[in-house]
């Protein structure tokens, strides 16, 4: 028997693959779960692994990880998708891919499958990085190729004693990681229909989110969040206090219409506490090291590294090569403290302090004592508008003559 390895998430439609890529396909099943703080009990994962049928199972910590090489890297590019989504599932990807080719080809299997549709982006991501670390490994989507209706596999899985939770209780699909919560499906699928409470878990709605603001410090090294109100902080603690807490004030809700790789335009509902702080947070601290003309090319590049990493192309190398010019941005300059208040779901920058600021108080004072030489700007201006200037004579000059034609 050849072997496949599954990344299992331990819910029905990847535990129905496990007996399905055994009884179709006759392979060995090897299951893989990354924990990339989903906040799941990856030993009871691993033991469905096993009754379901798998012959071996991985349970990797991949957290720090998560954080330090893909997290860090959306924190640097300001990354929102379409100028909201943060990211949180489309990042996980590429680092669940890896894995399962380094197991693949540490267990000799022949195969590796994955539990997406084949309607969504997550497919494109999982296998544009694993064809691009091991163009020989066959890939199987099991959930894409079956074509069973959602009843139809709760049908086969209690045939098959596949314990299933899913049901009426639960209308809604749901990805979740350290950076993020999705959910999609079920009355989302409305578009003029509000989220019900009931979907969320990480955010409370405005009417329970206390009633007095609160302010935080996020404190920046090399444009990565490393102190929280002036302590130092383990960055997984940081990222998992703010969700908390910003989740706590309402902050971080997301209803977005989105554009897929694959065309469909989709209603997607985020909670993203910490990722929306600290990106607000982060952007703000740009603006106050970086010369305007870095700004101008890092806002563009940003969005360019936004959409590869939603695309899945993240071992590009164009994703790569705008990486190493976002990194030069960082380092050391991004470094500083940004204070940020939040209330009922409202987020504001209200103040920022670095060593590396460009701002200075002496030239930009409504005070006397200022070190801008005022003079300067007039002659600056007779050059700055010179073509505005010509335009506009040019114009009325030939509207006159326009005016005499017609006398
Ligand atoms: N639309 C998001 C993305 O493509 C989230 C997908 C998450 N999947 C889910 N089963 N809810 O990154």
């Amino acid at each position: 028997m050849g072997k496949v390895v599954l990344a299992y998430s331990g819910g029905l439609d990847t535990s129905v693959a496990i007996k399905w890529l055994n009884e179709k396909y006759g392979y060995d099943v090897v299951t893989l779960t990354l924990n990339v703080g989903q906040n799941e009990d990856l030993k009871l994962i691993e033991e469905k692994a096993y009754k379901i049928g798998a012959i071996k199972h991985y349970s990797i910590d991949a957290l720090e990880e998560f954080v330090n090489e893909y997290i860090n890297n959306a924190i640097k590019a300001n990354a929102l998708y379409q100028g909201k989504y943060p990211l949180s599932s489309a990042l996980s990807r590429p680092l669940i891919a890896k894995y399962l080719v380094m197991i693949a080809e540490l267990e000799n299997a022949e195969a590796v499958a994955h539990g997406c549709t084949g309607k969504g982006n997550d497919q494109v991501r999982f296998e544009t990085t694993i064809k691009s670390l091991n163009p020989k490994l066959k890939i199987i989507a099991p959930v894409r190729e079956w074509n069973l209706t959602r009843n139809e596999e709760i049908e086969y899985a209690k045939n098959k004693g596949i314990p299933v939770s899913a049901t009426k209780s639960k209308p809604y699909s749901i990805d979740q990681n350290i950076w993020g919560r999705s959910i999609e499906g079920g009355v989302l699928e409305d578009p003029y229909f509000e989220p019900p409470e009931d979907a969320f878990e990480w955010t409370k709605p405005l009417s329970e989110a206390p009633d007095n603001p609160a302010i935080i410090e996020i404190g920046f090294i090399n444009g990565i969040p490393f102190e929280l109100n002036g302590e130092e902080m383990k960055e997984v603690e940081l990222i998992k206090f703010l969700n908390q807490y910003g989740g706590m004030h309402g902050v971080g809700r997301i209803d977005h219409m989105e554009d897929r790789v694959v065309g469909i335009k989709s209603r997607e509902v985020y909670e993203c506490p910490a990722a929306t702080i600290l990106i607000e947070a982060h952007k703000d601290l740009e603006k106050f090291v970086l010369t305007k003309h870095e700004n101008e090319v890092k806002e563009y590049l940003d969005s360019l590294w936004t959409k590869l990493a939603y695309y899945g192309l993240w071992e590009d190398p164009l994703r790569k090569d705008i990486q190493a010019f976002i990194d030069s941005t960082q380092i050391p300059r991004v470094t500083g403290k940004v204070k940020v208040k939040i209330f009922k779901g409202n987020l504001r920058v209200i103040g920022r302090k670095s060593d590396y600021a460009l701002y200075d108080v002496k030239l930009s004072t409504y005070g006397s004592e200022s070190l801008f030489n005022q003079k300067d700007s007039e002659g600056f201006i007779n050059i700055f508008s010179l073509q505005t200037v010509l335009a506009k004579k040019v114009e009325k000059l030939n509207a006159r003559r326009e005016e005499h034609k017609k006398v």
